[in-house]
């Protein structure tokens, strides 16, 4: 039997679009798994963890992104927050905050309205644990067809951050050592 998580997903995508966004919710619970199992997270934890790493990029499914498929009508940056929309309404409130707070490192208030972005002008940066880990894992995966599977280098993660500012770069690096070694 499938997975609940991958049959909702499934009701969201089609075709290529579906078996991107699978793909890549296994590569980010993948290595969110092995930051919970280092740091000995319970058991209800870690299964939170899979679920919501699954699910983290629903969202997608609304903006428009022809590469991966995509062909709704919102700027990418929204995918958070429509995720958010609709993992409340099919009834998970906590898996939908992951979906919302895991833009880069997290977006403040601040940067919404000083980058302007079309976005609710509301905290989304990762509180809980659980969505510091999958808001990590996911800043090593990309959604690229042919790059879902490859786990960029620390290095390279940092350099894809730096453009946006070095208070970004320190909360990475907090949680490199606080997750790491990757
Ligand atoms: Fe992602």
């Amino acid at each position: 039997m499938a997975r609940w998580e991958i049959e909702l997903l499934g009701r969201y995508f089609k075709a290529e679009a579906r078996a991107l966004i699978i793909a890549h919710g296994w590569a980010v619970a993948g290595l969110a798994g092995k930051v919970s199992a280092r740091l000995a997270l319970p058991e209800s934890e870690r299964s939170f963890i899979e679920q919501a790493s699954l699910l983290h990029d629903i969202g997608v499914c609304r903006v428009h992104a022809p590469e991966i498929g995509a062909v709704g009508e919102h700027d990418y940056i929204m995918h958070g927050v429509l995720g958010r929309e609709i993992l409340e309404m099919e009834g998970f409130p906590l898996h939908a905050l992951v979906c919302e707070r895991h833009t880069g490192v997290g977006l403040t208030v601040e940067d919404i309205v000083s980058q302007g972005l079309p976005l609710p002008h509301r905290d989304m940066t990762p509180q809980s644990l659980p969505e510091q880990i999958i808001c990590f894992a996911d800043l090593f995966y990309s959604k690229k067809a042919g790059r879902i599977a490859v786990q960029k280098s620390p290095v390279n993660v940092r350099q894809k951050l730096e453009r946006f500012g070095a208070d970004k770069l320190q909360i990475f690096d907090i949680w490199l050592e606080r997750f790491g070694p990757i």
